[in-house]
């Protein structure tokens, strides 16, 4: 088995569940709070460690109580957090997420995320590991660390969320690129929903210019293109609760999967599994599967 490396972002989440969504300039009163431990890069890494990999992460948070408390949930989630810098005088990030009516809508922070430089990378690739990055923290440093890994041997996957402007060369380092319909349709300009039709979101898929693509299309599962053809996997049947994380979790899972030797196919099922389990839960880095949880779904679908 080789390790995983997660760079990305550590956010505090301020869940708000409500019955419906506030219009513009309209006050709702009776939201529930919660304080979660979320951001995309760190969800990732839970997911990839609950569910067996060995898992380092990289980042930035701020000297603050958030970003203290996530550094001690990676930890206890045995992910190495050796590489999350704490930042003076910085803020940790974090994500305001309103979750109503099986949906969530997300207001991000960044602080010390958006800090996170080349400088700050305390680990350097190695032969046969799976680094994975999305774009919640600098592409610049993304871009350093796949030229590296793609250098020494390692697999990237970029998880292209949420969509920021990105130079069309760090598409050729990236070996899998993961992403849902909306980041899909900003990433190409194709003109995709979340009812085009497979061959359609394959199309766009083909535009991006990664080796594998796979499209995450949230209850209606994802698709796959590889340069041996297009494979679209319904998603599991799921009581949904939040489905806030639940790309992350996918990522996370087949990274997972992938570390540890699993064909590329296989190990997508597995995650599309492990993705369905995580929408039945508050919150992202909670809702994180066990093992357990994943293979009692794939044996009941
Ligand atoms: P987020 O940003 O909330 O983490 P996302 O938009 O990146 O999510 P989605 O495409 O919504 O990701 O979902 C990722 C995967 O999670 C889907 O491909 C599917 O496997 C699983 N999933 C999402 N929603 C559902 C659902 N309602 N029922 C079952 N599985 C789901
Ligand atoms: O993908 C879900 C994550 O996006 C949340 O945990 C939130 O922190 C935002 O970064």
């Amino acid at each position: 088995m080789s390790s995983v490396v997660v760079s990305g972002s550590l956010n505090m989440d301020v869940i708000v569940q409500t019955a419906r969504r506030p219009q513009a300039g309209e006050t709702i009163l009776d939201g529930k709070v919660s304080f979660l431990p979320g951001g995309k890069g760190s969800n990732q890494a839970v997911a990839a460690a609950r569910l067996g990999a060995r898992v380092s992460m990289l980042g930035a948070v701020g000297e603050d109580v958030f970003g203290e408390t996530l550094r001690g949930v990676l930890k206890a989630e045995r992910v190495d957090a050796s590489g999350v810098k704490a930042m003076r005088g910085e803020t940790t990030g974090v994500a305001v997420i309103q979750v109503a009516q099986g949906d969530n809508a997300i207001t991000g922070a960044a602080g010390a995320n958006a800090l996170f430089s080349p400088k700050m990378v305390v680990r350097t690739p190695r032969r046969g590991e799976i680094w994975v990055a999305q774009f919640e923290t600098p592409v610049a440093t993304t871009a350093m660390l796949f030229a590296k890994a793609r250098a020494a041997g390692a697999r990237t996957i970029l998880n292209l969320a949420p969509m920021v402007p990105f130079p069309a060369r760090l598409m050729k380092l990236v070996d899998i690129a993961i992403l849902n319909e909306i980041e899909l349709a900003q990433a190409t300009g194709a003109k995709i929903t979340a009812k085009s039709s497979v061959a359609a979101i394959a199309a766009a898929c083909r535009k991006l210019g990664a080796p594998v693509t796979i499209a995450t299309l949230g209850g209606r599962g994802l698709v796959i293109v590889t340069p041996d053809g297009v494979t679209a996997l319904p998603a599991h049947k799921a009581k949904v609760v939040d489905t806030t994380g639940a790309g992350d979790c996918f990522v996370g899972a087949l990274a997972s999967r992938l570390a540890a030797n699993i064909p590329l196919l296989e190990a997508a099922r597995y995650a599309n599994a492990a993705a369905s389990c995580a929408v039945e839960r508050l919150g992202a880095t909670p809702s994180m599967p066990s093992p357990r949880q994943v293979a009692a779904r794939l044996r009941n679908a």
